[in-house]
């Protein structure tokens, strides 16, 4: 080893790999923000559609822009005939992340501009994406149950026609906001590894449905947004908040992950859990069931006091949504179907100031060698 070899930063912890003017995450206050403004104050005060053009735009619509946004969403979201035998042919066991990933690779196939990767035309891939991302995620929920597709609704918000896409009914507006809520809170964080997925690919000068394609497979992995699952299963697998800190002790005795904490980036608490958490307390009232948020609040006191390990946003997600009548293999889906804005984002911030993302490794195979006749090999 001579003392050149070059530091390794595993993971590429600490490493600033590029510039971005689309979100700042401040892990020393636990804060993030959208294009300068606080993610919670965006929660509070705007719909997701507004947060969608905010990442998008820079700014926040005026009223003209935004209704201009909306009319342009709701126009776009039916999927093709082609695309609606292609998932009602999925296999029914398949992941809806697996089914989500396929379908807009298909809209990939179909998009009229596919080839196009001119800003403009970007844009309004994205548009497209946006629109049709919960069409796709609901049909194919629902083949997989055996039921039909249910058409979307240009009348109803982004949130609203979710549920109605996905449940056949839109619930009442408490429900609807908690919904969006968490949408907002999911749509943008940083280079996190999809994000960084999606700018790769777009670095190689590929389109967006190729970016998000594969944004859409580092998203499942149960260290990034699989893990809103991961913690419904584990707050399930424990069913009794009087089971909470001996489940909690177990894990600990077997130096096993708890879902839903931790951070690469925050370590001292993310600025998106309180307000998730808000509205997850919020939905265990409307349902009147405080099982889960019970449970939560005994782990998140435990995991802090002994490990000081925090929650993220996946932790107060999980039962937000099952609480909201979702079923778990949705819940990252719904991350995608919030996330197509930040990814697109940081696409056209890529592709605006574009170098080809090509880090090097440092070989630690066997030295170089010759090769052997095939009779020589043994
Ligand atoms: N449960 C138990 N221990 C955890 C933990 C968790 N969720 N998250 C971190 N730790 C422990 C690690 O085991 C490590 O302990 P050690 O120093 O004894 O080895 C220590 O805390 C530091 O964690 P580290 O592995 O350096 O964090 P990371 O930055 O590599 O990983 C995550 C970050 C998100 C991958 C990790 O916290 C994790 O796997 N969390 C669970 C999955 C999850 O919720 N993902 C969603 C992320 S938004």
């Amino acid at each position: 080893m001579s003392d050149t070899q070059p530091e390794i930063r595993k993971g590429l912890v600490g490493v600033v790999a590029d510039v971005s003017a689309v979100s700042k995450v401040m892990p020393e206050t636990n804060s993030l923000t959208y294009r300068g403004y606080a993610v919670q104050d965006l929660a509070e005060q705007c719909s997701f559609e507004e947060v969608a053009y905010l990442l998008w735009n820079g700014e926040l619509p005026t009223a003209a822009q935004l209704a201009e946004f909306r009319r342009e969403e709701a126009g776009n979201r039916a999927i093709s005939p082609a695309l609606h035998q292609v998932i009602k042919a999925f296999p029914h066991d398949a992941h809806p992340m697996d089914a989500i990933r396929t379908a807009v690779s298909f809209m990939g196939l179909e998009d009229p501009e596919a080839a196009d990767t001119s800003e403009p035309a970007t844009r309004r891939k994205a548009m497209r994406l946006l629109a049709k991302i919960p069409t796709a995620i609901a049909a194919a929920h629902r083949a997989a149950k055996g039921q039909e597709p249910v058409a979307p609704d240009p009348g109803l918000g982004f949130a609203e026609n979710f549920f109605h896409v996905v449940l056949g009914k839109v619930p009442q507006p408490e429900v609807v906001k908690a919904f969006d809520v968490s949408l907002i809170l999911y749509a943008e964080h940083g280079f996190n590894a999809s994000t960084f997925t999606a700018r790769t690919v777009t670095s190689t000068g590929a389109d967006l449905h190729g970016a998000v394609t594969a944004a859409i497979a580092a998203l499942k992995g149960p260290l990034h947004g699989g893990a809103n699952e991961a913690v419904m299963h584990m707050l399930a697998e424990i069913g009794d908040p009087a089971k909470a800190a001996a489940w909690l002790q177990g894990r600990f005795d077997h130096k096993a992950l708890v879902m839903g904490f931790g951070h690469r980036v925050y370590k001292h608490g993310d600025s998106r859990v309180p307000t998730m958490t808000k509205y997850a307390e919020k939905m265990a009232e409307v349902v009147g069931d405080r099982r889960w948020m019970e449970m939560s609040r005994i782990l998140a006191t435990e995991m802090v006091e002994k490990k000081n390990i925090h929650p993220n946003l996946d932790f107060p997600a999980g039962p937000a949504y099952h609480l909201m009548g979702f079923d778990i293999p949705l819940f990252t889906p719904i991350f995608v179907a919030s996330r197509i804005t930040g990814w697109a984002a940081h696409v056209i911030e890529q592709a605006a100031d574009n170098r080809l993302i090509r880090p090097l490794s440092n070989y630690t195979g066997v030295a170089q060698r010759t090769v052997p006749a095939l009779t020589e090999r043994s």
